[in-house]
């Protein structure tokens, strides 16, 4: 299983207070050399963590890979065609959440979703969309010409019991394996950290895991070597 880090919100840190610090560009590239397979952001229509100028530095400077989180929206694909990511991953965005909220509705979107896809893919670039761990939204991933899905493991990662947990992991390994047998390649995230990275990994389907804010908010206690090579060895733990 990969891992890639999401470095929005060490630009949410630096946006605070309007100044350069903490630079995201930075913490990208000393994730890199400890050992994260990608770096991931999310460039918001609000732009309230990364800025077009994180983008085109991130895409200068990594030596991973560059997976763009994105709505479907003109003026965004505009930019992703421009920028080159080696994945544009299509997340539903609203204003007023705090964070990506719940997946995208591949069904009710098919026309928007499938044209996004189509000039993304003109592009050359690969397409990932990121939905609830649902048989029809996969399908309809696969219908609108989707290459990857990322399945939204925020219900897993909430869940109140342990006992709703492993029913939210049942879900998500039946979605990760329907999905493989279709053909799609498949990453997951939301809220996963070092306490329940321990039961996802064992999820065989999945190829990537994107993880933003529980390594961020570690690698202000011990650092950021350190809070990046924690959270790879207990992915490289599976059973
Ligand atoms: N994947 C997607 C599509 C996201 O929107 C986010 C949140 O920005 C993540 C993964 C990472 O989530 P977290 O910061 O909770 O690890």
């Amino acid at each position: 299983m990969k891992f890639s880090l999401n470095v929005d919100h060490v630009a949410t840190l630096r946006n605070a207070r309007g100044e350069n610090q903490p630079d995201p560009i930075t913490y990208a590239l000393m994730a890199e050399q400890s050992g994260v397979d990608g770096i991931v952001v999310h460039l918001r229509e609000d732009r309230r963590h990364v800025s077009d100028r994180d983008l085109r530095l991130l895409r200068e400077l990594i030596t991973t890979k560059l997976d763009l989180e994105m709505a479907a929206e003109k003026s965004i694909i505009h930019i992703a065609c421009e920028t080159q990511p080696e994945l544009a991953t299509l997340v539903p965005e609203k204003r007023q959440e705090l964070t990506t909220e719940g997946g995208l509705n591949v069904l009710d979107n098919l026309e928007k979703i499938k044209t996004t896809i189509h000039e993304l893919h003109e592009a050359n670039i690969p397409v990932s969309l990121f939905i609830e761990s649902d048989i029809n939204q996969i399908d309809a991933s696969l219908d609108v010409g989707a290459d990857f899905i990322e399945i939204h493991t925020g219900k897993y990662a909430n869940a109140p019991t342990e006992e709703d947990m492993l029913e939210e992991l049942e879900k998500i390994k039946t979605a990760a394996k329907h999905a493989k047998r279709i053909g799609l390649g498949v990453n997951a995230g939301h809220g996963l950290n070092y306490i329940n990275i321990k039961e996802f990994i064992n999820v065989e389907e999945i190829d990537e895991v994107s993880i933003g804010q529980a390594v961020i908010a570690r690698s202000v206690f011990v650092g950021v070597e350190q809070a990046v090579k924690e959270m790879i060895y207990l992915i490289n733990q599976k059973k």
